[in-house]
């Protein structure tokens, strides 16, 4: 990868320390969400482009060797508080869920009104809670649902797209919500994420899933352990 600009790095606060995970409400056995509509869900990400191109950032959902790919590098299986960056149609989300343990919990945070509708009555998870804005709100909304610091952060949100200081606010916001040991993985067709992350969390790893349409760089900070 070539070297990243040398920003001066911003001063990592911890995100508040919550001393037990609420157990996720009673309700039907976690599954992921029914049976997708994978056709509905296309078109639907597709709308979604069309109306907000810079913030959707592609014209279709990821695939699923990409959601694999991820499911493996965050280690989805060991993680009890998951967050991910701008769910979509919800693939990802999904995927996400299928690979969680049954007590853990996932906070995703989308920032288009169009989407959160849709990922709230399309996917059905006890473990899952769909929070509406924006992801330089993560530490906020961890607090504001009683959830500890992450053990994983994933992101799909378009890094190349959008204002440069948006960009650092939520990598800012990234380093500061995940625990000690805590992963940050960023999936992004350039590398822009990687500009902004970096100056808060050292240099990533990089390894690219060609089998998705687009190939797609897959990204992995890891906060150093306590
Ligand atoms: C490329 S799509 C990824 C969708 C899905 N995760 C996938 O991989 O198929 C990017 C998503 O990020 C959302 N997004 C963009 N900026 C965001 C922000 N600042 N906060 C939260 N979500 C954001 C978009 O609305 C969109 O749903």
């Amino acid at each position: 990868m070539r070297p990243l600009p040398p920003d001066p790095p911003a001063a990592p606060r911890d995100p508040p320390r919550v001393s037990s995970i609420p157990s996720p409400a009673l309700g039907p056995a976690p599954s992921g969400g029914g049976p997708p509509d994978v056709w509905s869900d296309r078109l639907a990400f597709l709308l979604g482009f069309v109306r907000h191109p810079r913030e959707v950032g592609s014209v279709i959902p990821s695939s699923g060797w990409l959601e694999r790919r991820l499911v493996r590098t965050a280690r989805l299986s060991e993680a009890k508080v998951v967050v991910e960056l701008g769910p979509g149609t919800g693939g990802t989300t999904r995927a996400f869920l299928r690979t969680m343990r049954p007590e853990a919990r996932l906070l995703a945070i989308e920032l288009s009104d169009e989407f959160h509708a849709r990922l709230r009555s399309t996917v059905r998870d006890p473990r899952l809670i769909v929070q509406h804005g924006s992801a330089e709100r993560i530490g906020e909304f961890l607090a504001e649902h009683q959830l500890p610091a992450a053990d994983v952060v994933i992101s799909g949100i378009p890094f190349s797209t959008m204002p440069v200081e948006v960009g650092e606010r939520i990598a800012a916001a990234v380093a500061t919500s995940l625990a000690p040991g805590g992963r940050f993985v960023a999936y992004q067709v350039r590398a822009h994420v990687a500009r902004r992350t970096t100056p808060v969390m050292g240099t990533p790893t990089c390894e690219w899933e060609f089998r998705n349409i687009p190939p797609m760089q897959v990204f992995t900070w890891t906060r150093p352990a306590a």
